[in-house]
């Protein structure tokens, strides 16, 4: 029992306002809608009614539950109203300012026993509480977009906020089948502060000509099993959100990886917010899958970690083909083939070609098939050209890989290709706040899982790969990048001391 019956949603005309509301009223709270704006109450009100409408089509819910849901939902733009509700959760704009005005003059309207909720993405939670005159009685309540669809909720204590406060709104999450996580009041909780640096090294990558976006999402999609690839992600969220999320994490995180890239800049000003304005990141580009492909001859100098002993690939070779597969990374130059392929470890292919301030070019493909640690190899192939690479070679490299039904992708010759470079800084991330007691391993994996649709979490990956070769591979990328980011964090380091 939580005490709770009556709520208020303050900002329900808003994204998350409207679906919050969704999720009191269907948890059975008699739940009041409010919001400045009367017509952003009305598209709401139209919103709900269409949702709870689609969920008695698909047989969720009795026409009869539908009409008493919408019966407690009551819709107001008078603030007084709000005096005799348990709990109010505000969804207002994300301004501290505004926020704490908000509060403040609810605690002179609200019984002293209500309890204060900030759905805030980046705002410290004790700095909200801070003008609201009942410090002990404000918590955070995170919900994910769409909240009515989503089920994870990041809960978090102010400095001051009471345990009963806390157990309370706890517990009254619980009651409306959401799936509280715990995490501390820092910027961007559990979610925000993995996915903001990760999106904006996203924007960097592309940004530095590694690949197009359209081989980014497919390679963190295939090589990750990701639901959905971050450029489209990005062009969902829009780059003008991304923009205000880098400009508030910066400031208080001083991580260089939060602060906004310049081309998240030039996007916006261009206009080109993603979906919202009908282009952003993606290009709409994306090649033909081949359906032929040269034969090609498998040539093993060494251990393989993309094809394995008995990987079907190894079998398919044939002697004199126009295409040669250099395994485990030896490699010979060989001008009568089409392409010659090298397969890459952690190292950059220049380490194997040689360069020749960007003149270098030829028939060599650098290639790797992705692979967590000791975990089966993935169905990702990423290619690595260098300035000149022939595109002769290039597509003969595409079509002996897509035509054995791997997924490709074509990278430029920078440290850590696509995967490596994106995921070990979000690792290096996950290690350091597990360290600095920001939630639990189990609850920050939950949240990537429930929250950005993970196969599993950060934490469980990087573990289940060995931290020693983490050590291994952000110690390269660190040298070759010169980046804090991708420093080691402290148990990758304990793990390769411990051998
Ligand atoms: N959009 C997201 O993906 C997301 C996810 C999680 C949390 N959040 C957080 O939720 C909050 C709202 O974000 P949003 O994207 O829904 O914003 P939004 O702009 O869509 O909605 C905000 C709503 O608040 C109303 N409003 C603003 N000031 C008000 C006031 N003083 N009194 C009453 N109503 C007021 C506006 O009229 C509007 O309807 C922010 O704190 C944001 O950081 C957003």
């Amino acid at each position: 029992m939580t005490g709770i019956k009556k709520v208020a949603i303050c900002g329900a005309g808003g994204t998350m306002g409207a679906g919050i509301a969704i999720v009191a009223a269907r948890g059975g709270y008699e739940t009041v809608c409010f919001d400045m704006s009367a017509d952003a109450l009305a598209r709401q009100r139209a919103a709900a009614d269409k949702f709870f409408g689609k969920s008695v089509d698909k047989g969720r819910m009795s026409a009869e539950d539908k009409e008493a849901t919408m019966a407690r939902m009551s819709d107001s733009t008078d603030l007084n109203e709000l005096a005799d509700c348990d709990l109010i959760i505000e969804a207002i704009f994300e301004d501290l300012g505004v926020k704490k005005e908000l509060f403040g003059k609810l605690n002179e309207i609200c019984k002293p026993e209500t309890i204060f909720a900030s759905n805030t993405s980046t705002l410290s939670i004790t700095e909200i509480a801070g003008g609201s005159g009942r410090d002990d009685r404000v918590v955070g309540m995170h919900f994910c977009l769409p909240a009515q669809v989503m089920k994870l909720i990041e809960m978090s204590r102010g400095i001051n906020t009471s345990d009963e406060t806390f157990q309370t709104a706890w517990a009254w999450t619980e009651s409306c089948k959401q799936i509280p996580v715990e995490t501390q009041d820092k910027p961007g909780f559990i979610l925000n502060a993995l996915l903001v640096p990760f999106n904006n090294d996203v924007i960097r990558a592309i940004e530095a000509g590694l690949c197009t976006p359209e081989d980014l999402d497919l390679a963190i999609k295939s090589g990750l099993g990701y639901k959905m690839g971050p450029c489209t992600l990005l062009d969902l969220i829009g780059l003008d959100t991304q923009v205000r999320l880098g400009e508030a994490f910066y400031p208080i995180t001083l991580d260089k990886r939060a602060a906004v890239p310049p081309l998240c800049r030039r996007m916006v000003a261009a206009g080109r917010l993603g979906n919202k304005s009908g282009s952003g990141l993606l290009t709409g580009l994306t090649s033909e899958k081949a359906t032929e492909a040269p034969g090609y001859a498998i040539v093993g100098t060494g251990e393989s970690r993309s094809f394995p002993a008995g990987d079907a690939f190894l079998s398919g070779g044939a002697e004199g083909a126009p295409v040669t597969v250099h395994l485990g990374g030896g490699f010979a130059p060989d001008d009568s083939k089409t392409a010659v392929l090298v397969e890459l470890d952690t190292e950059c292919l220049g380490v194997h070609t040689g360069e020749d301030l960007g003149r270098e070019g030829s028939n060599v493909v650098g290639f790797a098939r992705y692979r967590n640690g000791n975990d089966a190899p993935s169905n990702l192939i990423e290619l690595v050209k260098q300035p000149n690479t022939t595109p002769e070679a290039l597509a003969a490299a595409r079509a002996v890989f897509e035509v054995a039904g791997f997924d490709v992708v074509v990278c430029a010759d920078q440290p850590g290709r696509i995967i490596d470079r994106l995921v070990r800084p979000k690792y290096n991330d996950a290690l350091r706040f597990l360290d600095e007691g920001l939630a639990t391993a189990e609850d920050m994996d939950k949240t990537c899982c429930m929250g950005l649709g993970y196969p599993d979490g950060p934490l469980e990956r990087v573990q289940r790969g060995g931290l020693a070769r983490h050590y291994d591979v952000t110690t390269v990328l660190q040298e070759m990048t010169g980046q804090p980011g991708y420093a080691p964090a402290r148990a990758a380091v304990v793990a390769k001391a411990r051998g």
